[in-house]
Formats: structure tokens, sequence, C-alpha cells
């Protein structure tokens, strides 16, 4: 490698990319290259106080669209760490084919581009729910067999493969990463977490899919951030490595605590019309990377969750900016057909 590495980060105006951009800055010296679609969900506000740092350069454009694709990567790059992606499996249950776009296809576009340029060590951030669900007990480990139930699950099962097949067929030094749910600050807040705070921070009703029994594993996003950098830098050519905040929760709870915190009565919860083909549960085994590189979840849930709820408290404006417009129409589309159930 070059003395100062060049890395390609795609995504990295959404939630959990642009901490990964945040920390890359902070703590290494290196060039890194934003290459970021600017959907709804990504906010070029989420990298506040980066952008004029001199190893930083944003490029907008499409992971889809293989010749520009092209055209970007060439063999000055050390690695590519691909976090773009849609990422809402309540908007896959509505319309998969963005998710086939930029999931699978996207993928595959960095994949070739980056062969033809010569540049092998490639990134996956890829997620736990390429697993299935669980019942009550056990874990997800990197041996567990994929089987995807939700149209995002399944395009990112498909993301998976393909770097699998790149690895296996082109010899490339892949690295997949699969963590848990992720929280903290600027989450776009059409996930439970920061739409759960909004609500609770506006007064406004609160809902649970179904009973609220449904139980996901919750890491702090600096975390999580943090463990990609070290499997990036680390991780053993066409490894996978599980990642999880072992902090499992029951939905019901997560509320419950944010209500707490927000000081909202338990009277805003509505339980409505459930999600389909909705997923019992998530949980993480992680020896594997904790084993190997090192990497461990450093931030207790409640105290982040805490943090948490303080940072959407004090940053009013984020949170009206990328509120405004179509976020009112989503809302409605998403919530105003489902039946309150109790
Ligand atoms: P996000 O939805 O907040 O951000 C996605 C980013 O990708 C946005 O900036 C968006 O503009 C960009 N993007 C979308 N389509 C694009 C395209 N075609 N070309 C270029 N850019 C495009 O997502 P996130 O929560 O930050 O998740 C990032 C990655 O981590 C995803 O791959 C997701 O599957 C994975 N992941 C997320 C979680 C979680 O809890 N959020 C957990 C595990 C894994
Ligand atoms: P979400 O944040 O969408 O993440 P994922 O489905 O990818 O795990 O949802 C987390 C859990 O919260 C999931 O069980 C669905 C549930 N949920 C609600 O009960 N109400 C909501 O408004 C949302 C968005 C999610």
């Amino acid at each position: 490698m070059r003395s100062v590495m060049k890395c390609l980060v795609t995504g990295g105006c959404g939630f959990i990319g642009s901490e990964f951009i945040r920390q890359g800055l902070q703590s290494r010296d290196m060039q890194i290259v934003n290459l970021d679609l600017l959907t709804y969900a990504g906010n070029p506000e989420n990298l506040r106080g980066v952008e004029n740092h001199t190893g930083y350069t944003f490029v907008k454009g499409d992971i889809a669209d293989s010749s520009a694709v092209a055209d970007l990567i060439d063999n000055s790059f050390d690695l590519i760490v691909n976090f773009a992606a849609e990422s809402h499996v309540d908007r896959s249950i509505e319309d998969a084919s963005a998710f086939l776009r930029t999931n699978v296809l996207g993928t595959q576009a960095l994949l070739d581009a980056a062969r033809r340029a010569g540049i092998s060590r490639f990134i996956q951030v890829s997620t736990d729910e390429v697993y299935g669900s669980l019942g009550e007990d056990g874990q997800f480990m990197e041996t567990t067999p994929l089987s995807p139930r939700s149209p995002y699950s399944a395009s990112k099962a498909s993301a998976d493969h393909l770097v699998m097949a790149a690895h296996h067929t082109h010899g490339m030094e892949t690295v997949i990463t699969r963590c848990s749910n992720n929280y903290g600050p600027y989450q776009f807040p059409e996930k439970l977490i920061p739409l759960t705070i909004l609500n609770a921070l506006q007064g406004k009703d609160i809902p649970v899919y179904g009973d609220g029994l449904y139980v996901r594993d919750w890491i702090h996003v600096a975390d999580h951030a943090r463990g990609v950098w070290q499997a990036a830098l680390e991780g053993k050519p066409g490894a996978v490595y599980n990642m999880g905040g072992d902090a499992e929760r029951a939905n019901l709870e997560v509320v419950r605590l944010i209500l707490e915190y927000t000081q909202q009565p338990e009277s805003l919860i509505k339980h409505v019309t459930d999600r389909k083909g909705h997923d019992r549960r998530y949980a993480m085994d992680f020896t594997l990377i904790r084993e190997e590189i090192g990497w461990e979840p450093k931030v207790v849930f409640e105290q982040g969750l805490k943090d948490t709820v303080d940072w959407y408290r004090t940053n009013g404006e984020w949170l009206d900016n990328v509120t405004s417009g179509a976020y009112q129409e989503y809302y409605e589309k998403m919530y105003g057909g489902r039946k309150t159930i109790s």
C-alpha cells in the first residue's frame, strides 16, 4: 500500500457510512472519496464538519451506473468499502425494484470496476438479516446458511453471494461484515429508534407493529463503524465477520425506554397492523471477529440510547430538514393505512 491510503466509500452520506468516514478522517492519515447518489436517505449534512477536510472528496453518482463507476475507479484506490444500499425493509415490501438495482446490480458494478482497475480489497457491509429469523433460542454464526425473508434481506444476501463469487472466481480480497440493528446520531427517522424518538419528542403516537415482542440486537453506530474499519484493514481475504451489540431487546422495551427518556406517557404506544413476513428475532454470535481481530462493542445500550435521544433533542434543525417535504408523504403512506389493533 501507498504511504497515504486511498479509500473509496460508497453510501457515505447515509447513517453508517457518514460515521465511518468521520472515524477514518479523524484517526487515520488517508484520502477518502465518497460516492453517493443522495437518495432520500443520503444527506450531505450528515458529514458536516468534514466536507472541507483535505483528505475528503465527494462524488455524486449511482453505484449501479456501471460506466460512471468504471470511470471513477482507477488503480489509485487501495480499497473499496460498499455501504451504499436501499436499507429499509418496509420500503422493500412496498416496491423492491430500487433494492435490486442498488443492492444487487450496484454491488456487481463495483466488483467489476474494481477487478478491471486491479483493486483487490473490497469490503461489503452486510446485515444479520441475510440469515433469516430466529426462534427464542440460538444466535446467527458466520456459518449459518443464508435464508433471507424480505425483499431487502434477499437483495443483501444476493450481494453477499456475488462478493463471495468474486473472491472464489477472481481471487479478489473480499471481506463481508454482517451487523445487527444500528442506532445513534444521524439515522433517518424511518427506522424504529429514530422514528420513535421523533414521535415522542413531538408527543405523537408511536406505531408498534403487532405484539411488539419482536427482538432485535442493537449496536451503536460508532461501534459498528469501528468494526468495519478493523475488518477492512485486518480482515482475512474471503472472510465473513458477524458484529453485534450484545443488546437483545424486544421492540416494546426499546419504545418504553425512549418514552422514559423523553418523559412521555406509555399511552402514546399504539399497536398497529403487523409488518408482512415480520422476522421474529435476530441475535449475533461475534466470537470470530473478537478472537481474530480483537473487536467488540463498547457502548452500553441504555447509555447509548439516552445519548441518542439527547442528540435528536438538540439537533432539531437536522431533524426538520430531513423530515420536510417527502417524509410527510412517506409517513402517511406507510402508517396512514395501518389499523390500530390495541
Ligand atoms: P442509509 O439508508 O442511511 O444510507 C444509504 C446511503 O446509500 C445513502 O447515503 C444513499 O444516498 C446511498 N445510496 C443509495 N442508493 C445508492 C446508489 N445507487 N448509489 C450510490 N449511493 C446510493 O443506510 P445505513 O443504515 O447507513 O446502512 C448502510 C449499509 O449498512 C447498508 O448496506 C445496510 O444494508 C447496512 N446495514 C445497516 C444496518 C442498520 O441497522 N442500519 C445494519 C446492518 C447493515
Ligand atoms: P427497523 O428499524 O425497520 O429495522 P429492521 O426491520 O431492519 O430490523 O425495525 C426494527 C423493529 O421494529 C422491527 O421488528 C419492526 C419494528 N418496527 C415497529 O414496530 N414500528 C415501526 O414504526 C418501525 C419502523 C419498526
